[in-house]
């Protein structure tokens, strides 16, 4: 199956990482440079795929107008001679064809990426949750796409977690995680924020999926469920075939204040700006000399 589309919820509160998202998405929290759906967006374009929907809602036009041209801002730039920063501008808004769609109410996971169905279609479609970043040598949902091409399987992408964190994740049940292709494996259930004790693993869900087009009817039919939420992993564990893939990389959940700060602090210290890097180090080299 050829995955040509990809959906990008970004409409919640982000209630986890108040004040700071009272007044604007926490899918532009910056990380670096760069708001996170720009790293979400980007994993997107490097599996290939250039039609991209957005499930935006009430605040969130900031999102939009980072996509969107920059008239007077590229022709200052240009007219100033800054090149390397107006091609990073352009960049932005050449990146891929990207529709929105308002999740008019915010009813959950679920809720958004039913939203998506006429856009998708009949076709299986990527789901790339538009707080988290995943940082790898190759793109995740490029994985993926791969994995799930010629299995009618619904992917996804699973990640080993401290079993104390077990309760804040969609948790898997697999019978065994050896596999034919050597990489996915078959997921019978999945358990969501279980109790460290019934949890049936420590893989939890990250928010990266190749979905088939059956999940919109499968949503339609599945009842709010925790929070009063419609729960996108009630409507997965009604799939005929679900298949997981182990995460590869460091996986950060923008929503919260710690794995923003991680995600700062981890991908400055790899940036090949040797500016950024020596500024991290020598901040944590300082403080360990403090604490002796
Ligand atoms: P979260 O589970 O982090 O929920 O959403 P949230 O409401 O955004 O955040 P908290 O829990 O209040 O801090 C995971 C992804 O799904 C999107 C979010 O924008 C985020 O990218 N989402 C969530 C929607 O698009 N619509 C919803 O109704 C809920």
């Amino acid at each position: 199956m050829e995955v040509t589309t990809a959906v990008i919820p970004a409409a919640g509160f982000g209630t986890r990482f108040l004040p700071v998202t009272k007044a604007q998405p926490k899918e532009m929290m910056p990380v670096l440079d760069k708001p996170t759906i720009q790293y979400v967006v980007e994993e997107a374009v490097a599996a290939g795929i250039d039609d991209l929907l957005i499930i935006t809602g009430r605040g969130k036009q900031a999102i939009e107008r980072h996509f969107d041209k920059s008239y007077e801002l590229e022709h200052e730039l240009r007219r100033s001679g800054k090149d390397e920063r107006l091609d990073r501008v352009q960049h932005i808004a050449d990146i891929a064809d990207i529709h929105y769609i308002r999740q008019k109410e915010r009813n959950g996971l679920g809720d958004a990426v039913l939203y998506a169905r006429k856009h998708v279609g009949d076709e299986p479609f990527a789901l790339l949750l538009g707080d988290t970043i995943v940082q790898s040598e190759r793109s995740c949902t490029a994985r993926l796409v791969e994995a799930a091409e010629g299995c009618e399987s619904a992917m996804v992408s699973l990640e080993e977690v401290p079993w104390e964190d077990v309760p804040a994740y969609g948790v898997a049940d697999i019978e065994s995680t050896a596999s034919s292709d050597r990489q996915s494996f078959p997921v019978a259930d999945f358990v969501e924020k279980p109790s460290q004790e019934a949890a049936p693993s420590n893989l939890a869900i990250t928010g990266r999926y190749v979905l088939p087009p059956e999940i919109f009817q499968t949503l339609e039919a599945t009842e709010p469920g925790v929070g009063g939420e419609l729960q996108l992993t009630d409507a997965i564990r009604k799939l005929d075939h679900v298949r997981g893939l182990p995460l590869e990389g460091d996986r950060f959940d923008i929503g919260t204040l710690i794995d923003w700060l991680e995600a700062n602090v981890e991908m400055a210290l790899e940036h090949d700006e040797g500016e950024m890097n020596t500024a991290v180090r020598d901040v944590l080299q300082a403080q360990l000399e403090t604490d002796g």
